[in-house]
């Protein structure tokens, strides 16, 4: 018996149709650029209140959706709830980021709580994503997610985000056997938290590498490339049918043929290469998500309407679910999402 072909937009391009007018989400949809959201937020007291708090975490993920209709919702968490879930302390200086205790050494990596123990500190989430089963418009595709474990590795290890990621590169050349090991922790936990956003009714999971680009050569295969293989065959194999995106970002040319290789449904484009170039040597593949600079939402104008017109006519050809390049930025104005929503509806070849 085969599946039923999938009515919702976002899970047809995901399928590898090409659509007249491409779905659309953004990353980082559900943030401080809202005024909705930062009511919400005051209302929860800090961020990671508000991510743990299911019912609030369900509001501010829906807002966009009501304000836009963007095709997709992703669930409002973060990357970091998975170390705080492993037992390191985790919080956010406001005006900063994040910061967490370092783990510098093998003692630090054993000192992790098993893979079995995350579920305790993350259950908040898996019930913000059933209450979005439940209350998202039938046309529109819950994502999951989470944080790759080189991205999420650099923050354990440097206790905050770093512009290069030196420390997590010093460890791994200094003390391989420790980085491995933290590794190979984070990919498990990783395949047990998507798993359960699965059943709890994540539709697509989307795998964030946000400093894959700082991983060059060799050290590219082992540390973005296997893990996301090693992910996403878990997560076919206990979910068959269930969709992953997954973003190298800033890969160069290290995009291309990352989909053949690591079994990712779609590959998610940053705005560092042309949208031309990621159709010719991308998109070849399969489906692919992005790439308009995120800069464009503070900007607007008519810049705006010809970039978005520039990304939906490089990608027309294919399977494309129209994104940001990364995530839209706290001084972005909402009207110029707006503009760049209409912009990619009314396109017309
Ligand atoms: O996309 C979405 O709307 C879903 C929610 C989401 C958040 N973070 C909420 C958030 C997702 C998918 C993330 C992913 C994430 N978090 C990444 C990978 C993607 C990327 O942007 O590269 C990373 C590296 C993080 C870690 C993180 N979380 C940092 C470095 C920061 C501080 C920087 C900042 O923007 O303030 C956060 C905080 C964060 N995560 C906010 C939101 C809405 C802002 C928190 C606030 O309300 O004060």
């Amino acid at each position: 018996m085969t599946a039923p072909a999938p009515t919702k937009t976002i899970l047809r391009a995901l399928a590898g149709e090409t659509l007249p007018t491409p779905p659309i989400w953004m990353m980082r949809q559900a943030g401080r650029y809202l005024p909705e959201y930062r009511a919400t937020r005051a209302q929860a007291g800090d961020f990671l209140s508000l991510c743990y708090n299911p019912e609030l975490a369900a509001e501010v993920t829906l807002q966009p959706i009501r304000r836009y209709g963007f095709d997709a919702a992703i669930l409002f968490a973060d990357i970091l709830l998975v170390p705080q879930a492993l037992g390191s302390n985790l919080w956010f200086v406001t005006g900063e980021g994040p910061r967490l205790s370092p783990i510098i050494n093998r003692a630090g990596v054993d000192a992790l709580k098993p893979v079995d123990a995350i579920h305790e500190t993350l259950s908040p989430v898996y019930e913000t994503l059933r209450i979005l089963a439940r209350e998202l418009p039938q046309e529109t595709t819950l994502i999951g997610f989470a944080g790759a474990p080189w991205t999420v590795a650099t923050y354990m290890i440097a206790g905050r985000g770093t512009p290069d990621q030196g420390p997590a590169h010093k460890l791994r050349e200094a003390e391989p056997e420790a980085f491995d090991a933290l590794m190979d922790r984070i990919t498990l936990a990783t395949i047990e938290y998507l798993s359960m956003q699965i059943q709890a009714g994540a539709e697509v999971v989307k795998i964030f590498d946000s400093w894959a680009g700082s991983l060059k050569g060799d050290a590219f295969t082992r540390y973005a490339l296997k893990p996301a293989r090693q992910i996403i065959a878990a997560i076919k194999e206990r979910h068959p049918g269930i969709p992953v995106i997954a973003f190298p970002r800033e890969a160069g040319d290290a995009y291309i043929g990352f989909g053949r290789a690591t079994g990712a449904d779609c590959v998610a484009i940053d705005n560092s290469v042309t949208p031309e170039w990621a159709a010719e040597h991308v998109q070849c593949d399969g489906c692919v998500q992005g790439n308009l600079a995120s800069s464009h939402m503070v900007t607007g104008g008519q810049a705006l309407v010809d970039a978005t017109t520039r990304v939906v006519r490089a990608f027309s050809k294919g399977p494309h679910i129209f994104n940001l390049g990364h995530g839209i930025t706290p001084d972005a104005d909402p009207e110029n999402v707006a503009l760049m929503v209409d912009t990619v509806r009314n396109f017309r070849a």
